[in-house]
């Protein structure tokens, strides 16, 4: 019998009248994590970091603390009793009782995954009230990574109110803590800052339900006593798996001791439960590394693309997309000229992006028509079919963009249903974007989502592609649906709606290709990826922007689930101009797609366009989708370049990126030392996108070992100002 579980059935027998400390470890193949329950059966916080396989030295283990300034670091605190920093739990009980007191009764350890994700559920109960609390924690053993939830149940005859209900609680040791989070805003997502925390709280949160990662990500990574670095130093990333309100407090306390408490923000969410119900809150993800960030996002990656994104051994197929090439402003055959367009410059699937719907209201603008899921006949009188229908006679899949949660005042939708639409009585329903969000809270309005979405697929069951967008946040608060004393259940409720919405779409359509978008990247999460293979990366697609976007969206998520577009220059959003190649150089770091008119394009621009693409299909796209990400050069450094590079899990092909962010005079050439190779392989060094096969690296076509590549690295001729190169890397038998 496996040792964890014979260890699990010890401590579950032997565990009410404990005598003395008693140890549960949780382990992946690198990292611990370990508790111990106490004599008094209070379950307390022991380690996380590197794997401490003999866990028997934590017994008896002294702090200094005096018994009275508080509780030593807990599993799971909860407001009350001598807890007095941030608890991870709060609760008012039926007598007014505003104290909770957790103490240990069992705890179960379960093979989710034969030697490879295990489960060690550990049981809590209140010490007078009938709360029932069971701390979740699966491990992921080659990824390092563990998540944690908590569910909580009333078993109260009377409702409880929740007040706080973080899903996981995890206190930290290190002299020094160096946070870095990920901030923006539309068209500027995933700017990574990193700051030295001082004592006080510090949080990260979005209370927009929704839209919620633009401005913050729900996502860290914590480097410990030393500022973060790419391939050394200890880190802890977390990333918490919910697409709706969320907050993660950093508590740094007079012990120097810091404190992670995450989950669904609290903020206006009070939540009752009845007799026997339960609360069962989203995961959090966490990973340690003492190799530096670099680690730390491999862990992520590989966990997320084995057991998160949904059905990801798919490679994406490249595309063009009609928004910023059509906008609003298409007829049938404006769109078979855009797919004739994309067919012959090789791209694998054309997305129709949004203007295709609306009758009464046609959708011409975003002023009117969203929730009138009908074909505009005036534009389209042949239907969606029949672009479906010539798409695939090219050879190309067909997608097509919706935004199911949304209403414009302007709709038939909102004319039959006002009452579907989020607003608090008496109040002024505000816009956004000339919309309504409608109260997914609301299961008829779920229904509706499912039955239009049925619709759709069933009139047209060759669409492979799926953009969903939500193009607002939610203002002035209040469900029609909710009862009023479960108002503040409405930011919950919405994300439980969606998830709800998702999975059935799921199980209808398990092969379908979806792509999360909200405005862009205001709806990349853990929570939604389980649902989508990708995400609408940003709104923003100007190459220069991009670097820093998918730069610090890749440090979380992986390269595979970022959509990523090269557009027309000047760019829609910022009016920088950059040059075909830099912007397809920065597009191929994720899934390749376009986004502009075709027709623009010059002659020598379609050829440059389709080279670039077929390189993408057979290079770079399975290493972009399947490869480790190294990071060797940051946007973010004074040197103005940016590196990169994804190499195979068998280290015999790689593919590396290189960004001159500025101009660098005569003198100053980048020297590029790559990562992640095979110090004995030899390596032949190609590069590819170049214009008129003039290379920047004097060693193009030439074979270099590892060794080489890695420690003295490639000095390359990259000067101006928004110039790249991409390399391909294959191994040589020589
Ligand atoms: C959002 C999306 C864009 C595009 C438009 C269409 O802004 O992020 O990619 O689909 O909506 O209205």
């Amino acid at each position: 019998m496996n040792k964890r579980i014979l260890l699990g059935i010890t401590l579950i027998l032997g565990v009410c009248n404990l005598s003395s400390q008693t140890i549960i470890p949780i382990h992946t193949d690198r990292t611990s994590l370990i508790f111990s329950v106490e004599p008094d059966s209070t379950l307390s916080f022991q380690y996380y970091g590197n794997k401490i396989q003999d866990c028997s030295y934590f017994i008896g283990k002294q702090t200094y603390r005096r018994s009275d300034y508080g509780t030593d670091p807990l599993a799971y605190p909860t407001a009350g009793g001598r807890f007095f920093n941030e608890p991870a739990l709060s609760v008012v009980f039926p007598d007014g009782d505003l104290n909770t007191e957790l103490k240990y009764i069992g705890h179960k350890d379960s093979i989710i995954v034969p030697n490879e994700v295990y489960q060690t559920t550990i049981n809590l109960v209140d010490k007078k009230q009938k709360l029932n609390v069971s701390l979740v924690f699966k491990s992921y053993c080659e990824n390092d990574i563990f998540t944690a939830s908590t569910i909580i149940e009333n078993l109260n005859k009377k409702d409880i109110r929740l007040t706080r209900f973080y899903s996981s609680f995890l206190p930290v040791k290190a002299n020094r803590y160096y946070l870095n989070t990920f901030y923006g805003a539309w068209a500027q997502e995933m700017n990574m800052e990193q700051s030295l925390l001082t004592h006080g709280i510090k949080s990260i949160e979005s209370k927009k339900g929704v839209r919620t990662t633009h401005t913050e990500n729900p996502s860290f990574m914590l480097a410990l006593d030393e500022p973060l670095q790419e391939e050394t130093g200890c880190v802890i990333a977390g990333a918490l798996a919910w697409s709706g309100n969320y907050k993660i407090n950093f508590q740094l306390d007079e012990f120097n001791l810091l404190s992670i408490s995450s989950g669904i923000n609290p903020y206006l969410s009070d939540y009752k439960l009845g007799h026997k119900e339960r609360f069962v809150t989203p995961e959090m993800i966490y990973t340690y590394s003492d190799k530096g960030a670099g680690q730390a996002s491999r862990n992520l990656h590989d966990y997320a693309r084995k057991y998160v994104v949904y059905d990801t051994p798919h490679e994406l197929p490249t595309l063009l997309n009609s928004w910023e090439g059509a906008y609003f402003d298409f007829d049938e055959n404006v769109i078979k000229k855009m797919i004739d367009d994309a067919a012959e410059i090789g791209l694998e699937m054309f997305v129709l992006d949004d203007g295709w719907f609306g009758n009464k209201y046609p959708r011409n603008s975003s002023k009117q028509g969203l929730g009138d899921w009908q074909v505009t006949q005036s534009k389209l009188p042949n239907g969606i079919g029949a672009l479906v229908d010539y798409a695939t006679q090219k050879g190309l899949k067909f997608g097509l963009w919706i935004e199911p949660e949304m209403v414009n005042p302007q709709s038939e939708l909102a004319e039959k249903h006002p009452e579907w639409i989020v607003k608090a009585k008496g109040r002024k329903i505000t816009t956004m974007r000339n919309q309504w969000l409608l109260d997914l809270s609301n299961p008829e309005v779920q229904d509706f989502i499912v039955e239009t979405f049925k619709r759709i697929m069933s009139e047209n069951p060759n669409i492979a592609y799926i953009k969903w967008d939500a193009n607002r946040h939610v203002e002035s608060v209040g469900s029609d649906y909710l009862s009023v004393d479960k108002q503040s259940h409405f930011w919950i409720d919405y994300t439980k709606g969606l998830y709800n919405v998702y999975s059935r779409i799921r199980s209808l359509y398990p092969h379908l290709l979806m792509q999360a978008c909200s405005s862009g990247g205001g709806r990349v999460d853990y929570g939604a990826l389980k649902y989508h293979q990708e995400v609408w990366t940003s709104d923003n697609t100007d190459a220069l922007s991009r670097i820093f976007i998918q730069y610090g969206t890749n440090m979380i998520y992986p390269a595979s689930v970022t959509g990523s577009h090269v557009s027309a220059t000047p760019n829609h959003q910022t009016g920088n101009q950059t040059s075909l190649k830099f912007r397809f150089d920065v597009a191929m770091g994720g899934r390749l797609g376009m986004e502009l008119q075709p027709q623009a394009l010059k002659p020598s621009e379609l050829t440059f366009a389709r080279n670039a693409i077929s390189q993408y299909k057979t290079l770079v796209r399975p290493l972009v989708f399947k490869g480790d990400l190294y990071r060797l050069l940051s946007p973010y450094e004074e040197h103005g370049f940016c590196a990169y590079m994804y190499t195979s899990k068998n280290k015999s092909t790689a593919i590396t990126y290189v960004y001159n962010l500025k101009y660098q005079g005569r003198t100053h050439f980048p020297q590029i030392k790559l990562s992640g190779l095979s110090p004995q392989k030899k390596y032949k060094v190609k590069e590819i996108n170049t214009m008129d096969e003039k290379s920047v690296f004097w060693g193009n076509n030439q074979t270099f070992s590892g060794e080489y590549l890695m420690n003295e690295g490639m000095n390359i001729k990259l000067t101006q100002c928004n110039s790249s190169a991409v390399f391909y890397l294959e191994e040589v038998n020589q």
